[in-house]
């Protein structure tokens, strides 16, 4: 009896989702739907998309000061933008601009929503294969683009950056029931694993000097990258004597604003002195952070000898 009656409410619920229309979800321009609309199917994806940073595009206070509190409007096209396009091409939202980058930018475009599937949806879609290529990201990341293209990196943005589970499209009940399981790509596009496995960090110990070598091995482009913003790698080195006196303490900076960072799969080495008389009984530190001014930096990797 119990049975019967989950039966008949699913079928009543899923009735009234089949029955509804979602052709507003075409709309563009001033009619464009929030990613709220999205949430009521696609509540995991919105979840991680509200943690990513392609959400906070606009209302991050890096980006509210350095567009004169949003009066620039170059910049608007594509910290707001309606949807992909080259560049030169993209054209601001003009409805919902606090969310960002957000669904209907990158899934919404001449009245179609589109998807790397040939699923059938509730409301209408079509394939898009190039989703699953770093192509589609390069109208809003062009530099980034252009050192991943360079750096022989065999993954695409996608990849490294919405890596693949399986998961369902809808996690709400109860279309949730019915969806099959599929491949689902992670909508949050920086993970502190991803952060931790972009490089690492090796040493050597001499009488004179220590070498230390710091090596890009995760992050498919220069490390850090991008143009607009102020992403920092900094490498930390600390030689401690035999008594616990710090001798030496250096700091270099890769600044994505100084354009002087690290390229895929290469090391870059630093050989400091060691002062007269320290010897060879040392201790060292190396770390390297990752600092974006605003948020809580984050060890990437770390050497220690004794
Ligand atoms: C419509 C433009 C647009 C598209 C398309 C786009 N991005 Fe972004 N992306 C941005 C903007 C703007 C930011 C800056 C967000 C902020 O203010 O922190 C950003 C930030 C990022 C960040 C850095 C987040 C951080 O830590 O600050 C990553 C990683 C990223 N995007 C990856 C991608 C990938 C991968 C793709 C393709 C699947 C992509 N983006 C497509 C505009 C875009
Ligand atoms: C920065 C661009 C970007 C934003 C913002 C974005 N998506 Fe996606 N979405 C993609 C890409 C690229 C894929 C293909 C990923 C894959 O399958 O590996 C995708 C895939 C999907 C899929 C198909 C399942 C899958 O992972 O392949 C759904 C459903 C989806 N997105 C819904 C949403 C919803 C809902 C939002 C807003 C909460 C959103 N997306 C925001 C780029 C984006
Ligand atoms: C009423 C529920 C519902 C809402 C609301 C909804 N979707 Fe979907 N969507 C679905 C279903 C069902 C599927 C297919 C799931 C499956 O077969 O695994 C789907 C699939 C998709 C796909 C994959 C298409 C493909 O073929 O690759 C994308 C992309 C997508 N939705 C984006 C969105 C966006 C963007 C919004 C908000 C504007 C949205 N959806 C709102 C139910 C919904
Ligand atoms: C092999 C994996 C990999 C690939 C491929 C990759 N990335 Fe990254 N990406 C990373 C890692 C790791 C980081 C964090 C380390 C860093 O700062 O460079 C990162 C950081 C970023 C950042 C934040 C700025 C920064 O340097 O911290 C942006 C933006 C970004 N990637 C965009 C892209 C785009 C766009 C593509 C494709 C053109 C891409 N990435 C391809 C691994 C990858
Ligand atoms: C073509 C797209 C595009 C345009 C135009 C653009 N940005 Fe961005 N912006 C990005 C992307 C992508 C990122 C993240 C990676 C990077 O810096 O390349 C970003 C990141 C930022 C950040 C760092 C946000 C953070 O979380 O720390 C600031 C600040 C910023 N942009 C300001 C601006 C200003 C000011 C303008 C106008 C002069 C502008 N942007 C124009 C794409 C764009």
């Amino acid at each position: 009896m119990k049975k019967i009656l989950i039966m008949a409410g699913l079928a009543v619920g899923l009735f009234a989702l089949v029955a509804a229309s979602y052709d507003a979800f075409l709309e563009m321009g001033e009619k464009t739907v929030p990613s709220s609309q999205c949430n009521k199917c696609h509540k995991a994806i919105y979840a991680d998309w509200a943690k990513d940073f392609h959400s906070k595009a606009f209302v991050n206070d890096p980006f509210k000061k350095a567009s004169n509190a949003y009066s620039r409007q170059e910049c608007l096209a594509c910290h707001t933008a309606q949807e992909i396009a080259q560049e030169d091409a993209l054209k601001l939202r003009p409805v919902h601009k606090e969310e960002g980058v957000n669904c209907t930018t990158c899934h919404l475009r001449n009245n179609m929503i589109y998807g790397p599937y040939k699923l059938v949806a509730k409301h209408k879609s079509e394939q898009d294969e190039s989703m699953l290529k770093s192509a589609f990201c390069s109208g809003c990341h062009m530099p980034t683009y252009q050192e991943w293209q360079a750096s022989g990196s065999q993954k695409q943005c996608q990849e490294c950056h919405m890596p693949r589970a399986e998961g369902k499209l809808v996690t709400v009940f109860p279309l949730s029931a019915l969806a099959p399981k599929r491949m689902v790509g992670q909508h949050l596009q920086m993970s502190e694993g991803l952060i931790k496995g972009a490089a690492t960090i090796t040493g050597q110990k001499g009488t004179g000097s220590v070498t230390i070598s710091l090596t890009n091995t995760g992050a498919g482009h220069t490390m850090p990258t991008g143009k607009y913003g102020d992403y920092r790698m900094v490498l930390t080195t600390k030689v401690l004597d035999s008594g616990g006196q710090e001798v030496v303490s250096k700091e270099e900076v890769f600044s994505s604003q100084k354009d002087n960072g690290v390229p895929f799969n290469k090391t870059v080495k630093y050989s400091y002195p060691i002062p007269p008389g320290v010897g060879k009984d040392y201790k060292v530190k190396a770390t390297l952070a990752y600092q974006v001014s605003g948020r809580p930096d984050m060890l990437v990797a770390s050497w220690n000898a004794e």
